[in-house]
């Protein structure tokens, strides 16, 4: 049995017990982890899952390669909208598995009708995303990136990098599900005040000392702003001309969530105007263009990502925020149990 093939051929056939898996967006890191974890399954319960790892993303034009297999695996990136789910569907594709949290890359009501049950990792670690964010905003507000470069140049003069105190400052919280929580959690540790929005309010932020308030109120008042909720319709672009408009001179904007959920031409008018004072960023609208691989040697294309880069204050990370060791261990496991059992879990 082939637990660790890479853009093999496709399967010839596959019976119902056996689980024939295409894995898409794969990197080296992630076929190690899934491919031995996938032994020692088949092994402890006589399981049979079959791997195929692919380096490319599915979607549309890549879907006609899902033939004979039972199940495909995706990530963030990969576009599972309507017409890739009418191939898979002709392919006998029954069952597309998230490994990320996020599923607003997959279109849910074309996969219920084409009667493909679709499954994803909503809590692997909440906490990574958590501690990710609190990275961007200590690296902007602190500027240890700049430090580092400039102690090796030998360069000690500390001109430029001042930063202030997060001790009794107000920070907002847009999103107050499981990362958000984790985010507060880690906020009020540092002795922040923290305010909430989420049209779903929780009680146990209340109980942990996070206060909810109006969006326009969280947007006013707070000096830090920090988005943990999906995307969606509502949610699109909700950072956008208007909303940095409401925010105090020299805001901090981070987002680890999706990059959907920002407009990048409103927020690089803040920049320059230094409305928005730092901007910490793990996800880009356009990602797909760019994230997970090697740009390095290649004139990049996209002006508006250029631009971003360019300015002092804004921090990028390549959507790393779930990349740890024991999320990624996790995002594996629940990933080949909902395989297994095949069921819808959104
Ligand atoms: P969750 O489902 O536990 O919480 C999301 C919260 O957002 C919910 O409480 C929901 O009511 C709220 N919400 C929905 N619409 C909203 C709106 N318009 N305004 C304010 N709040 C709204 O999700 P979780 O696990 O906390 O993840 C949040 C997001 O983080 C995911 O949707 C995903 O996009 C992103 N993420 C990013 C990762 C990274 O590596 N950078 C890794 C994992 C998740």
């Amino acid at each position: 049995m082939n637990t660790s093939s890479t853009d093999k051929a496709q399967p010839e056939c596959c019976n119902q017990q056996q689980r024939n898996v295409a894995f898409f967006s794969t990197r080296s890191y992630e076929r190690i982890l899934f491919s031995e974890l996938i032994k020692k399954l088949n092994v402890a319960n006589d399981s049979s899952i079959n791997a195929t790892f692919f380096e490319h993303p599915l979607n549309a034009s890549t879907a006609a390669s899902c033939h004979g297999y039972t199940d495909v695996v995706v990530f963030v990136n990969d576009d599972i909208n309507a017409a890739t789910i009418k191939v898979l569907k002709r392919c006998g594709v029954r069952h597309v598995a998230l490994r990320c949290a996020g599923f607003n890359n997959v279109n849910v009501n074309a996969a219920a009708k084409a009667g493909i049950t679709v499954s994803r990792v909503p809590a692997y670690s909440p906490q990574t995303v958590a501690e990710h964010t609190l990275a961007l905003i200590l690296t902007l507000n602190r500027k240890t990136h700049k430090a580092y470069n400039r102690v090796r140049e030998g360069n000690f003069d500390l001109g430029g990098l001042m930063g202030f105190t997060l001790h009794g400052k107000t920070v907002g919280v847009i999103g107050t599900g499981k990362i958000g929580q984790a985010v507060i959690r880690i906020l009020l540790g540092f002795g922040c005040h923290v305010l909430c929005f989420d049209p779903l309010p929780d009680n146990n932020v209340t109980a942990m000392g996070g206060h909810y308030v109006t969006l326009d109120e969280l947007l006013e008042k707070s000096v830090i702003v920090t988005l943990h909720c999906p995307l969606n319709e509502q949610s699109h672009h909700i950072i956008n001309a208007e909303s940095i408009d409401k925010m105090p001179q020299g805001v901090m904007l981070i987002n680890t969530s999706r990059g959907g959920l920002v407009d990048d031409n409103a927020v690089i008018k803040g920049l320059k105007t230094k409305k928005i004072g730092y901007l910490g960023l793990d996800v880009y609208e356009r990602e797909s263009e760019l994230f997970f691989d090697d740009h390095s040697q290649e004139i990049i294309q996209d002006d508006i990502f250029q631009r971003l880069i360019t300015f002092p204050n804004v921090v990028i990370t390549g959507h790393q925020g779930f990349f740890t060791i024991e999320a990624l261990e996790e995002i594996a496991k629940t990933t080949l149990d909902n395989i297994l059992t095949g069921e819808n879990t959104l």
